[in-house]
């Protein structure tokens, strides 16, 4: 049985398949299907135990390295997503397809260009497009050996993560390796995975066509053979994405769990993976966890939730991998359509990190950290009552980290200002002043002691005010803490604290309810 502290690895890069998914411009779940044609299409090539676990991993790995050079692609074609998901179906070897591509995505993406300026783009395409997919495709695959490294796998992944774009007939890239120097499971998971694009596309017979068609140029003879043979069964139940539990019990030999330590380098991986999407985040995320764990501390709450608080801020912007890397190297303002796609990156964030259990913790606090206490953050727009202190703390070590980064239009804040800032966002109630004077604090400012909103209210801080506010109200402790998001052991102790602060039974309804009224009076 799988103990509350334990992650499967399994079960980690799968939740990883997810985001390279986006990555990829393919719909959620897209790898499991994969991964469930590959461990079968192994089974019918009589594959051993160990190879077809090598089949399984490689199979939600294969697009680790994504986030790899998006920047440049997306400066030369455009919309890199679009132009991958377009890929997708396309047998690169052929000029004329690479060369239809390229033209569709650079049409797409400059819609609002003259015909004489994407008409230069494309020449300009046609011309760097060899080597800068090249590069890319090489910077993907380094990208991906490093990730996998970190993440404990051997030399066999790490070997085949090396040969994505390698093909059958040695027209691949980046060494143009041939035939069987490329390793079987990277063979086998080419296959299967476009197996599983053309099917979700057009049926089984569209998969069939395509792979007699490529048989002996992208694909092993023998395993193209083999699968046109078997194709009904062997994509019998794949229409639909299968489900989650169906992938981790089809795992391959002994399940691997990940020690804590294991867990954090794995979260520490995924937030690397994260930030190399744009130049301008690197070590964003690394940045962002330290900061709210050392905040967190610096607020009082338990261990426990300031180690949720780095893990949840190194997976914090894995949803960015659902946006364009042109979306966020834009020099200028976005267009509504654009702002749509990043409004929505926390939500894939949380979609990413939905199961199994210990990501979905972080996740829980994650996919917060645009929100903001009025309401206008994104994407749910949650109100302040809906936003636990672990989620205030997130966003204000975001916000910080952010400002002291350059963005594509404008250079870093300094700290000083940053903190500026900062303090304007609490003053104006988007962002919780504790947090962000705790996120002050562990970014090494010196917080004034200034005659603060607490300090008028008998030294409470502002959850202690909260908490007073719902008990004048008449809410139950259960209440309260379903309200503001925290334990029922949490409520009780503000109120004990509430009590030590200003010497009254916080219990006493009508005191309170007095006192409330000047509260407000005093607060806002
Ligand atoms: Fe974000």
């Amino acid at each position: 049985m799988q103990r509350t502290s334990e992650i499967r690895l399994a079960e980690l890069v799968a939740a990883l398949s997810l985001a390279t998914d986006l990555g990829m411009g393919q719909p959620l779940e897209y790898a499991l299907s994969v991964c469930v044609l590959s461990v079968r299409l192994g089974e019918a090539l009589g594959l051993d135990e160990r190879e077809l676990r090598e089949v399984y991993y490689l199979a939600f790995l294969r697009h680790i390295g994504c986030n790899a050079e998006t920047y440049t692609m997306a400066n030369l074609f455009g919309d890199e997503l679009a132009l991958r998901t377009d890929a997708a179906t396309a047998d690169l070897g052929r000029p004329s397809q690479a060369i239809g591509l390229m033209v569709r995505s650079i049409r797409k993406s400059y819609t609002d260009a003259s015909p004489l300026q994407v008409a230069r783009l494309i020449a300009h395409g046609i011309v760097a497009s060899p080597q800068v997919m090249k590069e890319s495709f090489s910077g993907f695959c380094e990208v991906a050996q490093r990730l996998a490294a970190r993440l404990g796998f051997g030399e066999g992944i790490i070997h085949a993560l090396g040969q994505v774009f390698e093909r059958w007939d040695g027209r691949g890239t980046p060494a143009g390796l041939k035939g069987e120097q490329i390793a079987t499971s990277m063979r086998l998971v080419s296959l299967a995975q476009d197996a599983i694009t053309f099917h979700r596309l057009d049926g089984t017979e569209a998969a069939i066509a395509m792979v007699r068609e490529r048989n002996g140029t992208m694909y092993d003879p023998h395993m193209a053979e083999l699968f046109c043979q078997q194709a009904s069964k062997l994509l019998t139940g794949l229409d639909e994405e299968p489900s989650w539990q169906t992938v981790l019990a089809l795992e391959p030999g002994k399940r691997a769990y990940l020690s804590d330590e294991q867990f954090d380098t794995a979260c520490q991986a995924m937030a690397d993976f994260t930030d190399i999407k744009s130049p301008y985040t690197l070590g964003h995320s690394s940045g962002v966890a330290s900061l709210a764990a050392e905040a967190g501390r610096r607020c009082g709450l338990p261990e426990a939730d300031a180690i949720t608080l780095r893990r949840a801020g190194l997976l914090h912007d894995i949803g960015r991998v659902s946006v364009s890397a042109g979306i966020w190297g834009k020099p200028g303002p976005l267009t509504e359509r654009e702002w749509e796609r990043v409004r929505l990156h926390p939500y894939y964030t949380e979609r990413v990190l939905a199961r199994p259990s210990m990501l979905a913790q972080l996740g829980a606090v994650a996919a917060l950290h645009h929100e903001r206490l009025d309401g206008s953050g994104y994407h749910r727009g949650l109100p302040a009552s809906m936003l636990s202190p672990s989620a205030r703390i997130l966003a204000a070590a975001d916000v910080y980290h952010a400002m002291t980064e350059a963005r594509p239009h404008r250079s870093p804040l300094t700290p000083e200002d940053a903190a500026s800032q900062l303090q304007r966002e609490a003053r104006a109630r988007r962002l919780d002043s504790e947090a962000v004077s705790a996120v002050l604090a562990a970014a090494g400012h010196r917080i004034s002691t200034s005659r603060s909103r607490r300090e008028l209210v008998g030294g409470l801080s502002e959850r202690e005010i909260e908490v007073l506010r719902l008990l004048a109200r008449g809410h139950s402790m259960k209440q309260i803490a379903s309200r503001l998001v925290i334990s029922e052991k949490t409520v009780d102790n503000h109120i004990q604290h509430i009590y030590l602060k200003i010497g009254v039974s916080t219990r006493a309804a009508a005191t309170l309810f007095a006192m409330e009224q000047n509260l407000l009076a005093s607060v806002d």
